[in-house]
């Protein structure tokens, strides 16, 4: 296929396009950075760093408010703070933002170490799990039901992932419409109890809010607690299980980690960087504009493709490489400019003490079957010794 071809039809949701990301990214950034797809009913996409840093820290060129998602969800509804503008973003995010503050998430690790070493705890001794169903999900559904101060339940994870992959696997779009209304529902109870008793969670934080002197109204509310629903869980369970698979398939890499457990935050920085869970979400021109030589018309989408950026050869040396003795922190894995990751420092934290629970007890595991790659959630299969042998090899 030509680059042109690949061009026309590209569609950074396809697993087998994130498979073989780094090539295609590579051609695309060299040959047409700034490029226009038919996929998803067209739009075009910026595949540059530079690109990508100018656009998303333009939004009154580029605006967020008419959707970020291609696909959208396709329940009709924004996910705020995401997809608004100034000036109420600004209020939104304000809100926000104290709670996801370093301080205050540093305050959470000892809630997240116990989350993660009694999820570990459950399967150390089996010899073999699934990571994805046994740690990397149930760990960040596990922080923010309890920053939401709502009880666990699986059907969130349930209701999200239906949400998230449904809508590009191809899921009927009345089914989408339905588990984001029990969502709503949901929210709207716990919203009712936390009216009546305010606590300290993240819901009654949100009753206290206000746009310019006027208080959040009933939707506004729902919505942000929706999205941080689906924000808190999804990603950070994908990049978990991307940093297990990465340190499954390069023992090398583990074994460096297991000697100079003071790589950990590296080992997050590069997984971020090169396994992005986002790969890529769009804005909207608001006026004609012009965007690395292409002229883009005013209601055109444009796809800012964080994955790419992420792996540009003329900001990340050896972008494609792993590199363990490099923090890459520029990466744009959480975004760029006034949208950026709110949640980023409880993202980093939930995936760094997930690999340090894990490795206490596991310091050696393989993959049980072929490799189930990085780029697509699912199933990661993995087994490791136990008992005298085991320990052996944890004190090796
Ligand atoms: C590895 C995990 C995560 C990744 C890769 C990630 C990625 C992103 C990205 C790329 C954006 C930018 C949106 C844009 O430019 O339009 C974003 C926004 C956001 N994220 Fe995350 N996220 C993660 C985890 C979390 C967590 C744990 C939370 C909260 C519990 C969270 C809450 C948010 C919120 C509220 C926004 C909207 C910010 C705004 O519009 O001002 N994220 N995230």
């Amino acid at each position: 296929m030509s680059l042109l071809e690949i061009a026309a039809s590209f569609d950074h949701n396809d697993h087998g396009m994130r498979q073989r990301c780094g090539v295609i990214y590579a051609s695309l950034r060299a040959g047409c950075p700034v490029f226009w797809t038919e996929a998803w009913g067209g739009y075009w996409v910026a595949s540059r760093y530079q690109d990508v840093y100018e656009a998303a820290r333009d939004p009154e060129r580029f605006s967020s408010a008419p959707g970020v998602m291609i696909p959208p969800v396709g329940h009709g509804r924004p996910l705020l703070p995401m997809e608004s503008d100034p000036p109420d973003h600004s209020a939104y995010r304000e809100l926000l933002l104290p709670r996801f503050a370093p301080a205050a998430v540093a305050l959470l690790e000892s809630d997240v170490r116990e989350f993660a070493a009694s999820l570990v705890d459950g399967v150390a001794n089996t010899g073999r799990a699934d990571l994805y169903e046994t740690l990397a999900k149930p760990l960040p559904l596990l922080m923010i039901t309890r920053l939401l101060g709502i009880e666990r339940d699986d059907l969130f994870w349930e209701w999200v992932e239906l949400l998230m992959y449904g809508r590009v696997d191809g899921a009927d779009p009345e089914t989408i419409v339905v588990t984001a209304e029990a969502l709503y529902d949901f929210l709207a109870r716990q919203l009712e109890l936390r009216r009546a008793a305010p606590g300290d969670d993240l819901l009654s934080l949100l009753l206290q809010g206000d746009v310019n002197g006027r208080p959040y109204t009933h939707d506004e509310i729902l919505d942000l607690a929706f999205f941080l629903v689906i924000a808190g869980i999804e990603n950070t369970a994908f990049s978990i299980r991307a940093t297990l698979r990465h340190l499954a398939v390069h023992p090398d890499d583990r074994a460096a980690l297991a000697a100079d457990p003071g790589l950990i935050n590296n080992v997050v920085e590069q997984s971020l960087r090169l396994y992005a869970p986002v790969t890529g979400l769009a804005r909207t021109a608001a006026c004609d504009t012009n965007l690395g030589g292409q002229g883009i018309r005013r209601g055109d989408r444009l796809l800012l493709l964080f994955g790419s950026a992420n792996r540009d050869e003329t900001v990340f040396e050896d972008a494609d490489d792993f590199h363990l003795n490099r923090r890459d922190g520029r990466h744009v894995a959480f975004g760029i400019g006034p949208h950026r990751c709110v949640g980023s420092h409880l993202a980093r934290l939930e995936i760094r003490i997930a690999v340090e629970e894990l490795l206490r007890r596991v310091p050696h595991f393989e993959l049980t079957g072929p490799d189930p790659g990085w780029y697509a959630a699912g199933p990661l299969e993995v087994a490791w010794q136990t008992g005298a042998a085991g320990q052996a090899g944890r004190e090796s």
